[in-house]
């Protein structure tokens, strides 16, 4: 019998034979999604084929991992790519994705294992140019314009690749259901299939999606939760640095972040990003300094700039830029209220400077140091870099991992740190670092950036 597709409300779970606007349900709207219903399923199940098995018993050798050509990119996978694993790579549209995964097929067919690239997006001709400009000419490195999933799969288990990439999965569709490609019911089952496809096989699967700024509801956030790792690939457009996040990964760690800086040659990986991220700064300015973050396992130097300006009329501006509104707003009161600074009638601009996003309130006491240069006009010495995370009370409170912070503040040259007491403690221990200036409030910060 014909397989039939009906709906379902992702909210409540309510059935309907066609799709309406609000759930009959729960009244939400936009929540019904469709779904294919296999009679199959409905029959009693047959004895499962796959007996249990001991957990000691189970040969981990499908677990040799596969190289994929880029440091950074092997070292977000957790050390590379897993056989049978699926990865969704999310992003922009524009920021690098498919630059980023034709490299990669590159790298893995050049070592003489196949590669099979579905490009829906852009036509083989298109592809062709892209893969000029990029050098790639490997022997184990096809291409095919397919949408189609159950062609798609077919094709693959045809010539039978390690690696398939997906480009991207909002244009792959299933005729079995009646909704377009990219809507949510389309994307779920289409990726379904290829998780399948990827766990019956041992070929690992790129899956590539789109994220609109707005978190798009077709988009690939509902596929997290059944893929094995999502990797998000971030950055300004206009700037030529990228990030590749991992924020879920069942191979590896979730912290760790890989740095690409796309040329006219393609992505190409930026083993120091702190020398990259510092080679425009300006010198003897107000209201610019630098700050050790970390970006999942490796530390990384970032500039932070403040400026304050009389504000024109009605309530003061706070705009930032790779820095969070919220702990802004903070310093900004702590400055006020604690340090005793007259701000409340100054716009305020925050900014990370390279397009990076800083989530890491290590960065606090840069961003105070900075509004309090912008605010006297006072130039920060050019050798002194600052980290701590700033509390209600004005006091500063101590960062993880300082001695890695302080490593690379040395190393690209700066010469003082001003550090919160706690971590100036831990410091002591470690020979080759800055001068270490320990502070245990925003206020004794403020004396130990001036008064050195
Ligand atoms: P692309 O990989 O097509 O982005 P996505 O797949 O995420 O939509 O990359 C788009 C941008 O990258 C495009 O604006 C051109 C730029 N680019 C380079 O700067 N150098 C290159 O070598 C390539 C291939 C692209
Ligand atoms: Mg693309």
């Amino acid at each position: 019998m014909r397989d039939k597709t009906r709906f379902f409300c992702t909210q409540c779970g309510q059935e309907s034979l066609k799709w309406v606007g609000k759930c009959p349900g729960c009244s939400e709207w936009n929540t019904m999604v469709e779904e294919l219903v296999s009679r199959k399923t409905s029959a009693p199940r047959a004895v499962l084929a796959r007996h249990p098995i001991l957990l000691k018993d189970v040969k981990a050798e499908s677990l040799s991992r596969i190289p994929v050509g880029s440091p950074e990119l092997d070292r977000v996978l957790g050390g590379g790519l897993v056989p049978g694993s699926v990865v969704l790579v999310g992003g922009d549209p524009g920021i690098g994705k498919s630059t980023l995964l034709l490299q990669t097929a590159e790298a893995i067919a050049s070592i003489g294992k196949r590669v099979l690239y579905f490009s829906g997006e852009e036509s083989l001709e298109q592809m062709r140019l892209r893969a000029s400009r990029l050098g790639v000419d490997s022997n184990e490195l096809y291409v095919a314009a397919e949408t189609d999933v159950n062609i798609l799969i077919e094709q693959a288990q045809g010539l039978n690749p390690a690696v398939v990439i997906i480009d991207s999965i909002q244009t792959v569709y299933s005729g079995d259901l009646s909704s377009a490609p990219g809507s949510v019911g389309q994307v779920r089952d289409c990726a379904g299939r290829l998780i399948r496809l990827a766990k019956d096989t041992g070929i690992a699967v790129f899956l590539i999606g789109h994220v609109t700024k707005e978190g798009a509801i077709a988009g690939p956030r509902i596929l997290e939760h059944m893929v094995d790792a999502v990797l998000y690939f971030e950055g300004e457009r206009h700037l030529s640095f990228r990030l590749l996040r991992a924020v879920k990964n069942r191979f590896g760690s979730t912290n760790e972040v890989g740095v690409f800086q796309m040329e006219s040659g393609g992505l190409k990986d930026v083993d120091n990003p702190s020398e990259l991220l510092l080679t425009e700064r300006p010198t003897d300015v107000a209201g610019s300094i630098v700050v050790p973050l970390m970006e999942g396992t490796r530390p990384m130097l970032i500039e932070i700039q403040a400026l304050l300006a009389p504000a024109s009329y009605g309530n003061p501006r706070r705009t930032t830029s790779g820095v969070e509104g919220n702990r802004v707003a903070m310093v900004l009161a702590v400055l006020e209220r604690r340090v005793g600074f007259d701000i409340s009638f100054q716009d305020s601009y925050v900014n990370a400077v390279g397009g990076i996003r800083v989530s890491d309130p290590a960065a606090d006491l840069a961003i105070a140091i900075c509004l309090a240069s912008s605010l006297r006009n006072a130039k920060i010495p050019r050798d002194v870099a600052v980290v701590g995370e700033v509390g209600l009370t004005g006091e500063v409170r101590g960062v993880s991992r300082i001695d890695v912070r302080a490593a690379e503040v040395k190393k690209l040259g700066f010469k003082r740190l001003i550090v919160p007491k706690s971590n100036g403690i831990e410091l002591t221990r470690l020979s080759n670092k800055p001068e270490i200036f320990p502070v245990q409030s925003l206020h004794e910060a403020l004396q130990a950036t001036w008064n050195m």
